[in-house]
Formats: structure tokens, C-alpha cells, sequence
């Protein structure tokens, strides 16, 4: 994490994801899926943001690769809400970080995790 700046980078990458989730047409389905009050969903993104950034390579954060998938389980997720959310985040990381390299790799590891979260092969 200390490689884009901290918890307050952290912090606003979530607040410029969820700003996008707002505003973006595509992202709406997605955004539906979420509670109105969005206050404990950043939170928690934060939190677990900090934890997945810090987290040595192998080690895995308080809600691991698993626990991401369950919680996402009950919720369609096929390719159209991987790439509404990606897009979200790929928006704010751009907001955000200005490190191109550090960039790329996050999107693409993020992306790899959207992926993995994919449950809908229909969508
Ligand atoms: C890299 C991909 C993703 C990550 C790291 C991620 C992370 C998280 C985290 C940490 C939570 C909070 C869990 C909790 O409250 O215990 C969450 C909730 C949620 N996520 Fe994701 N997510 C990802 C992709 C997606 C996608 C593609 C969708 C599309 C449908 C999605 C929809 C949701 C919804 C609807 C919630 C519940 C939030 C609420 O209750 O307000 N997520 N996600």
C-alpha cells in the first residue's frame, strides 16, 4: 500500500468507485444490487482494500478469496456486472493513482478477482 499512498489513497479510490456506481448508466443494475446507504459497504470495502493491498503475496486477507466468492454468491454475477463493476474501478484508480505501472498491475489483478467472481455464465 505504501506504493499509492496509504489508507487515505485507499479511501478514495472506494469514494470515486462508488461516486461512478452512482453515475454510470452500465453500472446501474449493479449499483441496484447494493443497499441504498452505501456508509457500511465502503467500510468494509476500505477495510478490505487495505488488507488485499498490504497482504504478502500467499497470505490472505480476513475475508480470503473464498469468503469474496460466498459473499458474492447470492447475487448474479455474469459478464456484463464483472465488466460494469471494472469499469468502475478502472475510472477511479485513474482518478487516483498516477503511478501508470502500480496502475495496470492493480487493474489487472482486480480484474482477475471480478473474474473469479463470476457465477452467471448465462449473463
Ligand atoms: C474484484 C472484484 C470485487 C471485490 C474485491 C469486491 C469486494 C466486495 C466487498 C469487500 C464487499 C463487502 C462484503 C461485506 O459486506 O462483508 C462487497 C459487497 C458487495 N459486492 Fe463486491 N466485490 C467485487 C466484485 C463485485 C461485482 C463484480 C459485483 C457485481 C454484482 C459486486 C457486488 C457486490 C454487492 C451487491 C455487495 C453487497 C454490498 C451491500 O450490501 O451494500 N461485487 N464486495
Amino acid at each position: 500500500m505504501t506504493k499509492i499512498g496509504g489508507a487515505q489513497t485507499v479511501d478514495r479510490i472506494i469514494e470515486e468507485f462508488f461516486k461512478r456506481m452512482d453515475a454510470l448508466p452500465q453500472a446501474r443494475s449493479v449499483r441496484d444490487l447494493h443497499r441504498e446507504d452505501l456508509a457500511q459497504t465502503k467500510g468494509v470495502m476500505k477495510r478490505y482494500f487495505s488488507e488485499w493491498l498490504n497482504r504478502p503475496a500467499g497470505i490472505s486477507t480476513a475475508l480470503g478469496q473464498a469468503g469474496l466468492a460466498s459473499r458474492h454468491a447470492t447475487m448474479p454475477i455474469g459478464a456484463h456486472e464483472r465488466d460494469a463493476w471494472m469499469q468502475c474501478m478502472r475510472e477511479a484508480l485513474q482518478a487516483v493513482v498516477t503511478d501508470e505501472k502500480i496502475r495496470l498491475e492493480l487493474e489487472e489483478r482486480l480484474y482477475q478477482l471480478a473474474d473469479h467472481l463470476r457465477n452467471d455464465e448465462e449473463k
